[in-house]
């Protein structure tokens, strides 16, 4: 199996490790068949994403797919981030082997989750996003 570089430079110094104190929006998922799990914190600031951290218990292309993540979403408006899915997380590190595509689906269904969490929380609605429940069977 081969990574790219960008790959295993996410993986082995991942960006935003660690938690938000009270988070605007916080966004776990996890995958049944592999048991991994990720969790999503994001700061949120006149409807842009201002900080964004992440945790998770996983594998390497987990870690590596969350740490661009919150990299890519960090200064994007709520809108701009409901269209970043695990093709653009995949695109941005130079792709992943087929078999770990999955990983790259938790990436975005934990930062929609986040996403959502927000909008419930703040009486915001996100155009485009979906609730996490329904996501979760689309990959
Ligand atoms: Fe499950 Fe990578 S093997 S997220």
């Amino acid at each position: 199996m081969e990574y790219s570089e960008k790959v295993m430079d996410h993986f082995t110094n991942p960006r935003n490790v660690g938690e938000i104190e009270n988070a605007d929006g916080i966004g776990t998922v996890g995958n049944e068949k592999c048991g991994d799990i990720m969790r999503f914190f994001l700061r949120i600031e006149n409807d842009v994403i201002i900080e964004a951290k992440f945790k998770t218990f996983g594998c390497g292309a987990a870690v590596a797919t969350s740490s661009i993540a919150t990299e890519l979403v960090v200064g994007k408006t709520l809108q701009e981030a409901v269209k970043i899915t695990n093709k653009s997380v995949m695109e941005a590190l130079d792709g992943l082997p087929a078999t770990k595509a999955h990983c790259s689906c938790l990436a975005e269904e934990a930062l929609h989750a986040a996403l959502w969490d927000y909008a419930k929380k703040s009486g915001v609605t996100i155009g485009g996003l979906q609730p996490p429940e329904e996501k979760n069977h689309e990959h």
